[in-house]
């Protein structure tokens, strides 16, 4: 998938967003190393703390099944402003790609591209548990 289309498909899943509550719809489109793209929504709720945002619907759906390896991630939004991940979105892609590329779009389709890690520096990581703590 060219990183148009990727950016496409980012911006096709806003339609498929629940968002009754915040009324900001947000899709994302999550590419593989071996190519396959799983795409995401963010799925509101009337208790609000489950929400979930457009980034960790895809990511769940690929991780379950079976793909780890993250390239680069598309985000959409209908703002003017540049759709950035949440804080938590930051974190949940870092576990499995530190430096995957993220593509956050506005309503206009301009993007603005940055490495995950100058979005989430000196962040913490499943290496970090591997350590001997004594
Ligand atoms: N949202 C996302 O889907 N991704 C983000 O990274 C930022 C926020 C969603 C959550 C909620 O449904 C709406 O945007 C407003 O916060």
């Amino acid at each position: 998938m060219t990183r148009e289309e990727l950016k496409a498909a980012a911006v096709s899943m806003l339609d498929r967003a629940y968002c009754p509550y915040s009324h900001f719809p947000v899709g994302a489109a999550l590419e593989c190393s071996d190519g396959t793209v799983y795409t995401g929504c963010n799925i509101e709720n009337a208790a609000f703390s489950p929400t979930l945002c457009a980034e960790r619907t895809a990511v769940a759906k690929a991780v379950s099944e079976g793909h780890t390896d993250f390239v680069r991630i598309a985000v959409a939004g209908r703002s003017d402003d540049f759709c950035v991940p949440c804080a938590v979105c930051r974190q949940v892609l870092r576990e499995f790609a530190p430096e995957i590329e993220v593509i956050c779009l506005n309503s206009r389709g301009e993007e603005l591209a940055l490495p995950l890690s100058a979005l989430l520096p000196h962040s913490f990581g499943p290496e970090f548990l591997s350590h001997d703590p004594a």
